[in-house]
């Protein structure tokens, strides 16, 4: 008696292991998809997420000798858009600055957004100079040691003429 009552059960185990597969296997997935689509952060957001190492105080401190000249920003444009190695700056931060370059998607952390005020405004000429020349260790952004300080100067006029309130 005891016997027949576990075995009229075996069927019922069997349909609650498939419910459970079901719910454990099937559902997450949609689940899980829109929680990576909602994770996915485009750079063009602003503010920025931003973990960058800060710059040792006497970078922080600098600000950039040279004026805003036409000759100085398109000196500064050419390196980011054509000449900077190992790679054009645009390629990571997009033709107008905004982060979309072409390796946007291969990228984690996503390249700085130029064109958002909020960040711009609280990073110092000192900071983005030091970055430059040095990269950001951990992440997609190259260390660009062998140009000139003048060419840093000159490429830092230009990003900064992306947040330039019009
Ligand atoms: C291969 C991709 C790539 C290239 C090429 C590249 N960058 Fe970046 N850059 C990044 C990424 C990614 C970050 C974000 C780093 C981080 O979050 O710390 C970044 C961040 C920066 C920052 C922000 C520093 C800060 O403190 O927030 C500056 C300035 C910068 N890049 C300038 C340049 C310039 C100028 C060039 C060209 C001479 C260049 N980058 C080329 C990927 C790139």
């Amino acid at each position: 008696m005891q016997f027949q009552y576990w075995k009229r059960w075996v069927p019922g185990w069997q349909v609650c292991l498939i419910g459970i597969l079901l719910v454990g296997l099937v559902l997450p997935g949609p689940v899980r998809a829109k929680h990576e689509k909602g994770h996915e952060e485009p750079s063009s957001i602003c503010p920025q997420p931003r973990k960058t190492v800060t710059a040792p105080d006497e970078y922080l401190k600098l600000k950039n000798p040279l004026e805003a000249t036409p000759q100085n920003i398109l000196a500064g444009k050419t390196l980011f858009q054509i000449d900077a190695k190992p790679s054009a700056c645009r390629i990571c931060h997009g033709i107008s600055g905004d982060g979309l370059g072409i390796l946007f998607r291969q990228v984690q952390p996503k390249p700085r957004n130029f064109t958002c005020i909020h960040t711009m405004d609280d990073l110092p000429d000192g900071q983005l100079f030091w970055i430059i020349q040095n990269g950001s260790p951990g992440t997609a952004m190259p260390s660009f040691s062998y140009l000139a300080d003048d060419q840093v100067w000159q490429l830092i006029l230009y990003l900064r003429s992306f947040s330039e309130k019009k």
